[in-house]
């Protein structure tokens, strides 16, 4: 998308003094404030009604910019010059004398960090001089935000600024890639596993569902439009929101489709808007088919399954 340069100076400008802004990015628009700011933070926090030891992920331009606050290793910089910038997050180690404010990890030793891809999101952490603080810009446990319309839907009023970005590419959160110790996914997202894999040259062990929480992500309701989701349904009544996959021969009022032909990454990319639009129509439940756990659709799968769990 071309980049307007008033709204970056805006955008900046609000960041600057503390405030708390939506920006685009490739995977979902995120909820942004200055990472060294306690005041800024604390705004994230507030906004979102995200409970405090849920730590944060922080958006940097570069690694020098990262290098103040993170320790770095080899496998890290293995993974950062093939992946990154993309739907990729990283947990590393902070620094001691670090200057991320301690309510971003809620004083963790650890930090989630990530490289956006959007030219927008680039653009503006470029013209910063701190990195930023952003969770996925939607009230906590429902859908995340694929445009500036569904920020607008999830805050409205109380959020300063949405830094306009178009609909988000990939559609879907980043994968989360722990490097402490050995290398865990601890999220499954918009970067599929195998490709991680095969840069590390080993097979990485998923962590998906602990008891202990390593990353609420992995919360068993999470990403849900507030609605009963039911998965694997083949037929559907007619009060029912039925989603599938490819766009069906025949369209009914009840049908939502995913992908023209039946692409799962398209499929990734609808699906959260979708769900908004099922909620916005007349109807009260959904049901869903089953999708492939091929490639992006175990993601899929992953974010319906902890979608379902709305009673
Ligand atoms: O694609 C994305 O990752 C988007 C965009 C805006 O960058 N952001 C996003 O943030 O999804 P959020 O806050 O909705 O999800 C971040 C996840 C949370 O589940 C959080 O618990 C986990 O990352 N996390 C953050 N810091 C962590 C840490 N130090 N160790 C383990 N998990 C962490
Ligand atoms: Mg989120």
């Amino acid at each position: 998308m071309k980049i307007n340069l008033s709204n970056i100076k805006k955008a900046k400008k609000l960041l600057d003094n503390e405030n708390c802004i939506a920006i685009p990015t490739e995977t979902v628009y995120g909820l942004a404030a200055n990472a060294y700011s306690d005041k800024a933070v604390q705004k994230i926090f507030k906004l979102k009604k995200r409970p405090k030891y849920n730590p944060l992920i922080v958006h940097y331009h570069n690694i020098r910019q990262l290098k103040h606050d993170c320790h770095i290793s080899k496998s890290f910089l293995r993974l950062f010059k093939k992946l990154s910038p993309g739907p990729i997050t990283y947990i590393l180690r902070l620094k001691k004398n670090s200057k991320i404010s301690k309510l971003v990890t809620n004083n963790k030793n650890t930090l989630a960090i990530r490289f956006p891809k959007h030219n927008i999101a680039k653009y503006l952490l470029k013209s910063l001089n701190y990195p930023l603080a952003a969770p996925s810009a939607n009230i906590s446990s429902r859908v995340s935000a694929v445009c500036a319309l569904d920020v607008k839907e999830e805050f409205g009023k109380k959020i300063k600024y949405i830094l306009e970005g178009g609909k988000s590419s990939i559609g879907i959160e980043s994968t989360i890639v722990s490097l402490i110790d050995k290398p865990k996914i601890l999220r499954l997202g918009g970067l599929e596993n195998s490709l991680i894999n095969r840069i590390l040259n080993q097979n990485i062990k998923l962590k998906l569902n602990s008891n202990k929480v390593y990353s609420p992500g992995q919360m068993e309701l999470h990403y849900s439009p507030g609605l009963p989701i039911k998965l694997n349904i083949k037929k559907s009544k007619i009060n029912e929101a039925h989603i599938i996959l490819k766009k069906p021969k025949k369209l009914k009022k009840n049908l939502f489709f995913l992908s023209e032909k039946g692409d799962l990454k398209e499929a990734a990319k609808n699906l959260y808007s979708t769900l908004r639009k099922i909620k916005k129509s007349k109807f009260k439940k959904i049901v869903i088919e089953k999708i492939s756990k091929r490639g992006i659709g175990k993601t899929i799968n992953d974010r319906l399954l902890r979608a379902s769990k709305f009673k």
